[in-house]
């Protein structure tokens, strides 16, 4: 399938995309409509079936199942390793907050992470006694990805931050605001030869349905990621894949039956009550119909074609909109060569707000975010993204200028 006929036949099951031009995708993914249908349907069937029964269960059960191995198939892990969750923060959060911490332990933090997680680990460390340290990437602005000498630049000051006592690194695989991509691969390397051998948490809200997560989620200790974003699930879905080694170190602190490995009994005495898979980070009821809706949506987006030739349209659609953005007289847009994903982020000139130019591009029905560190516009381009998208917007962002 080429890339135009490939944005034609998912385009058309995406409503939300037929009355707008979209570029939020990290911020949400519209959800196709077979998607939808398989939420209602499940919905249905549950209502059916149940919803409190002998007769529920069996689906249930087949619902997680299938789930947890679909996602585990797109992290290149088994499914003992992958927790269901609701969101990126809960797969971050619930994880961290097990991990064997011990007064003035350090925590390094990228200085691009989301405020969520920033809050976690800032809120851990006072609990704990921890000290947090700064990583700071948002000032890298070459290709990480596309210069040996620039991922170097990054490893320099990934030495220079750590210190002896570092016990977590905390970065994402794609920095939410310049975009960069960080290779997690090569930092998992990087810290085997550390000597207190720091875990490795990542966020990955911004890479997962987006590219190959698989070498970065298989390596890191803790990575993250959504349904609701690139890989255009349904909110209130995603998961967290765990390694080994925080199965064996990390006990659960947010704790409920579904962490049990009997979820019917719990008594006072009984020791190793939790599963020993990642099931004990998962925690209650939770929303099964969007099971089926996910699953959905990684099926249409496997359906357009492999992940690399997936992640080679992105590529394409987003130096377009680089090299269109970066010819505008004013407009810098914030990495200095095209972007190694689908998040384009760019600055205005000086004097113009950029929540007001979200405001009016939003009248035209083109949406766009704006971010406050580094103060800038940051649009999307996906699979679904079409080239006279990208034209209606430079066109509209050199009528601001
Ligand atoms: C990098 C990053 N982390 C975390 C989040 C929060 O995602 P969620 O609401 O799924 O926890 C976002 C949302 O935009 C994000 O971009």
């Amino acid at each position: 399938m080429n890339a135009i006929e490939s944005q034609e036949s998912i385009r058309s099951l995406i409503p939300a995309l037929s009355n707008k031009i979209y570029f939020n995708y990290g911020g949400q993914g519209p959800l196709p409509n077979p998607s939808l249908d398989a939420i209602t349907n499940s919905w249905k069937k549950i209502q059916i079936l149940g919803p409190f029964t002998e007769d529920i269960w069996p689906f249930i059960a087949k619902e997680i199942n299938e789930t947890r191995q679909l996602l585990a198939k797109a992290c290149g892990v088994t499914p003992r390793r992958i927790a269901l969750t609701e969101n990126v923060t809960s797969g971050c959060v619930i994880p961290l907050l097990g991990i064997p911490f011990n007064p003035g332990d350090r925590i390094l933090i990228s200085d691009c992470e989301h405020p969520g997680v920033i809050a976690a680990c800032k809120e851990l460390a006072k609990k704990k006694g921890l000290i947090l340290d700064k990583l700071p990437v948002n000032g890298l602005r070459e290709g990480i990805d596309r210069y040996k000498e620039n991922e170097n630049q990054f490893f320099d000051l990934l030495a220079k931050n750590l210190t002896r006592k570092s016990r977590l690194v905390v970065v994402s695989h794609i920095l939410w605001n310049t975009g960069q991509l960080i290779p997690i691969e090569r930092i998992v390397k990087f810290l085997s030869n550390h000597p207190n051998q720091p875990y490795l948490l990542v966020d990955a809200a911004q890479s997962f349905g987006q590219i190959d997560v698989s070498g970065a989620a298989s390596q890191a200790d803790i990575y993250a990621f959504t349904g609701h974003k690139w890989a255009l699930g349904p909110e209130g879905l995603g998961g967290v894949v765990v390694s080994e080694r925080v199965l064996n170190d990390s006990s659960p602190v947010l704790i409920g039956w579904r962490s049990l490995k009997d979820e019917s009994v719990c008594d006072l005495i009984e020791r190793n009550q939790f599963h020993k898979d990642s099931r004990r980070f998962e925690i209650a009821t939770s929303c099964i119909p969007l099971l089926a809706g996910l699953r959905s949506s990684l099926m249409l987006i496997e359906k357009e074609g492999k992940v690399s030739s997936r992640k080679e349209n992105i590529l394409k659609l987003s130096q377009k909109l680089w090299e269109n953005l970066n010819a505008i007289n004013g407009i810098s847009p914030l990495l200095k060569g095209p972007p190694p994903s689908g998040l384009v982020s760019f600055k205005l000139p000086k004097g113009i707000e950029t929540n007001k130019v979200v405001r009016e591009l939003g009248k035209n029905r083109i949406w766009v975010r704006s971010l406050k560190e580094p103060d800038c516009l940051r649009a999307c381009v996906h699979i679904t993204s079409l080239n006279n998208e990208l034209t209606k917007l430079t066109k509209s962002i050199s009528g601001f200028i």
